[in-house]
This record gives structure tokens, sequence and C-alpha cells, in this order.
């Protein structure tokens, strides 16, 4: 078992993998991203993620190195060959190595770069005991449908949770909650699960349409439709949903507990459903 780097087409050991200073992924973070995770060694939702990685390249004038068949290939060879029973892929696409100049450079090809490490799952404990979050100010631009790699405020909100005593850090723009630094946000109110709209303020999350999905096949009524911060306060339920944190329950919010300070009944029955669909 090995961590396996691939750039433009080729696989190597990952420490291999070399990308000039000059890429504009590095100067610019002129770029867009993926995560992907196995279960069973089998890539979740690979081609709802290979969409988005299309969708946020053509987003940002970015031309496509590869065909979504092509990618789906390369993760499989990726996953074959790093050889852990779960794996987590990371696909990267750059505008390129080119000399810096803010314009996007004519006839220069995109970087691709994928790397496939061992996924280590959340601590179960914590999964299902629930994690604690904080609300900070959403500082981000007005795309954050594009999975960018403009993460600045991502890193930065994130840091203030862990040094806050948190898991996650919460955005809220004018008032209302749009998602977390690394997932999505989810409440329950008198049973109705109440998630921010796919638009441009938030990444529609591939974990966040299968757990609506499921949500509706259960019955349970979707609000797609914004949410002001103030209603963390009052919600039942929250949880966090994401490739890294699938379906993770939130107990408390800004040091206030959420609902009774434990996993919600409608959480954890969501929890159960995902990890049958899952495997
Ligand atoms: N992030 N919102 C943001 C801002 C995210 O960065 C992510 C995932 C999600 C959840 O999306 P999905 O269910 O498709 O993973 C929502 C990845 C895991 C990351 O940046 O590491």
């Amino acid at each position: 078992m090995a961590d396996i780097g691939f750039l433009n087409g080729r696989f190597m050991p990952l420490a291999e993998a070399m990308v000039p200073v000059e890429d504009r992924g590095y100067q610019f973070g002129d770029g867009v991203y993926e995560v992907i995770r196995t279960y069973r060694g089998v890539p979740f939702q690979l081609e709802a993620h290979v969409a988005r990685l299309e969708r946020s390249a053509v987003a940002i004038g970015l031309p496509l190195p590869f065909r979504a068949a092509e990618w789906s290939s390369y993760v499989a060879e990726g996953i074959r060959l790093a050889g852990y029973a779960e794996s987590k892929v990371y696909i990267q696409l750059t505008r390129g190595v080119a000399p810096r100049d803010h314009l996007f450079p004519v006839g220069t090809p995109p970087t691709a770069v994928m790397t496939v490490r061992q996924m280590r799952s959340l601590d179960p404990v914590l999964c299902a005991t629930g994690v604690p979050v904080i609300t900070v100010a959403d500082l981000r631009w007005g795309r954050c449908d594009i999975k960018s790699l403009n993460l600045l405020p991502n890193v930065m909100a994130r840091q203030q949770a862990k040094d806050a005593g948190a898991f996650e850090a919460i955005f809220v723009r004018a008032g209302e909650v749009s998602e977390g630094a690394v997932s999505n946000v989810m409440l329950v109110r008198a049973g109705v699960l109440v998630t921010a709209p796919a638009d441009e303020r938030i990444l529609s999350g591939v974990t966040r349409a299968v757990v609506l999905d499921l949500a509706r096949k259960e019955g349970i009524l979707v609000e797609e439709r914004a949410i002001r911060v103030e209603e963390l306060r009052g919600a039942d339920e929250i949880f966090l949903t994401g490739t890294t944190v699938e379906i993770l329950p939130v107990i408390g919010v800004d040091g206030v507990v959420v609902g009774t300070g434990k996993r919600g009944e409608l959480t954890r029955l969501l929890s159960h459903r995902f990890r049958s669909f899952v495997e």
C-alpha cells in the first residue's frame, strides 16, 4: 500500500509528484478541485463528483484535459495502485504553468493532479455523540458553488473553530446560514429538514444531495430555503454533511446547546439510512 500521485496522465509515488513554482494553482489559486472517498473500495458518487469538477472548470473558463470516462478510469487506477481498503482521492485542475500574469495564458495546457491516500474516517464516537460548532462571518466571494482552490476563508474559519474548541465553523452571510467551512449544514425543526438552497452561496454538496434524497424517500418533509442564523438556536437537531464528515450531529452552536444536546432522532435515522446506502 502506498500514497499515489498523478500528474497530467502519469501515475507515480506521491512523494515524486512535483509541480513547478509557476503553476497558476500555486501562484493564484487559479483552479478547482474535488475530494472523493471510497466505500468498500468503490469511489462514492464518482459521476456526481466528476460532473461537479467539470461544472467548476467550465465556470472559470478552464479547458478540461480529460473526458468524464477518462477521469473515472484514472480514479479507479489510482485506487488500485494505492491498494488501501478505503481511499481518499483528491483531484486538482489548474490553469497550468506560465510566467506570472493575471491574464489567462494562451496555449498553456491545464495541470491535472490527483493524489490517492488512505481514507481515515472520523472517530465513530464523534459521529454518534456529535460536535460543537461556531458561527463566523462568511467573507468568501459570490461563487461558492464553484469548488475553487481559493480556500483561505475556509482555512481561517476552520482554524478559528479549532481554537475555540469546536469542530466546524458555520458561515453566516447577511444573517443567513450558508454552509460549513468543509461541509453543508442541515437542521430539523418540528420534523422538517431544512437546508440552504443550492445557489451561488454554497457548494452543492454531493453528500447533501444523497441525504436529501434519502430523507425524501423516508417521507420527511424537506425545505431548501434560506436559514436565519437565529433558527440555529431554535433547532431541534442540526447536522453537517460532507465527504469527510458524512452525517455529523451538531450538539452546540457558539456554546449554546442544540436540542437535547445529543444526536437527534432524525439525524440518527438518516445516519443509518446513509450507512445502508453506502454499504
Ligand atoms: N469539502 N461545503 C464546502 C465549503 C466544502 O468544502 C465541502 C466539501 C462540502 C461538502 O461537499 P461534499 O458532500 O460534496 O463533500 C460543502 C471537501 C471534502 C474538502 O474541501 O476537503
